[in-house]
C-alpha cells in the first residue's frame, strides 16, 4: 500500500491582517520544528506573501483559499493560479462549503478549478460534505458521489493522488459539533471507496477530516484508519493549540 503522508491544514478564513499573519508563523515554527509532515497554512490572499517569505525552509507549505478557473480575464476581484503560483504558494483550497454555501460556488467552476490548479502546479485542496438535512435524510453518500464524481470529472486518474480530499461535514464547521471518529472513519473510508471506482490510486489519497477539530478531539480522529489528517478552521488561529493538533501526527503512519 503507498504511504500517505499525514497532512495537517489551518484555515484561517477572513481572519489576520499581515501582521498577525506574521506573528503567529514566528510563534508556531519553533513549535513544530522536529514535524516531518505536511503542515499547511492557508491564509487570506493579502497574508499570502508574509507567510511564505516566513516558511521557507521548513515544513510548512502555503495554500490560497480560493482561485479562478481562468489564467486571467475580466473577472474583477479574482485571483488566479499563475498569480498564486508566481508568490511559491503551493496548493489551494477548492470547494470549501462557505464558498459554496455563501458566494454560490458550483460543482460545474469545481470541475474547472481542480484540473486548473493542477496544470499550474498547484496541489489542489477539495473540500466535500454534506448538509445537517442530508445526512438525516440518509443522503450523505449520494451527495458526496455527486460532489466527487463532478468535481473530480475532469481529472486524469493518474493525478487524483495529487489531489487531497477534505471532507467536512456542514453541519460540524464552526459548530463545535464534530462528527464521531467513527462517523468520520465511515464516511472517509466510503469517499475513498468512490475515488477507487472513479480507476484512481484511492489508497495514495490523502483524505482529511474537517470541522471543530481542537487539540482535544483530534488524536481520536487521527488514529482512524482512513483519515490521513485534519482542516482546522477555528482552532487553528492560535499557534498552540495548531502546533498541539500537529504534534499529534508524529506517530501516525499511513
Ligand atoms: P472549523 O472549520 O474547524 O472552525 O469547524 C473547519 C473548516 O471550515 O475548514
Amino acid at each position: 500500500m503507498p504511504e500517505r503522508t499525514p497532512y495537517i491544514a489551518a484555515n484561517w478564513k477572513m481572519h489576520k491582517t499581515v501582521a498577525e499573519a506574521a506573528a503567529f508563523v514566528d510563534a508556531l515554527l519553533p513549535k513544530i520544528a522536529a514535524t516531518q509532515h505536511d503542515v499547511v497554512i492557508c491564509p487570506p490572499f493579502t497574508a499570502l506573501t508574509a507567510v511564505v517569505e516566513r516558511r521557507y525552509g521548513t515544513a510548512v507549505k502555503v495554500a490560497a483559499q480560493n482561485m479562478h478557473e481562468d489564467d486571467a480575464g475580466a473577472f474583477t476581484g479574482e485571483i488566479s493560479a499563475p498569480m498564486l503560483v508566481e508568490l511559491d504558494v503551493e496548493a489551494v483550497v477548492l470547494g470549501h462549503s462557505e464558498r459554496r454555501q455563501c458566494f454560490g460556488e458550483t460543482d460545474e467552476t469545481l470541475a474547472r478549478k481542480v484540473p486548473a490548479a493542477l496544470a499550474a502546479g498547484l496541489e489542489p485542496i477539495l473540500c466535500v460534505g454534506e448538509s445537517e438535512e442530508a445526512r438525516d435524510a440518509g443522503q450523505t453518500e449520494s451527495v458526496l458521489t455527486a460532489q466527487l464524481q463532478a468535481d473530480l470529472a475532469a481529472v486524469d486518474s493518474a493525478r487524483i493522488a495529487e489531489v487531497v480530499i477534505a471532507y467536512e461535514p456542514i453541519w460540524a464547521i464552526g459548530t463545535g459539533r464534530t462528527a464521531t471518529p467513527e462517523q468520520a472513519q465511515e464516511t472517509i473510508a466510503f469517499i475513498r471507496d468512490i475515488l477507487r471506482e472513479h480507476g484512481a490510486a484511492a489508497d495514495a489519497v490523502r483524505i482529511l477530516y474537517g470541522g471543530s477539530v481542537k487539540p482535544g478531539n483530534a488524536a481520536d480522529l487521527l488514529a482512524q484508519a482512513d483519515i490521513d489528517g485534519a482542516l482546522v478552521g477555528g482552532a487553528s488561529l492560535d499557534p498552540r493549540g495548531f502546533a498541539e493538533i500537529v504534534k499529534l501526527t508524529a506517530d501516525l503512519i499511513r
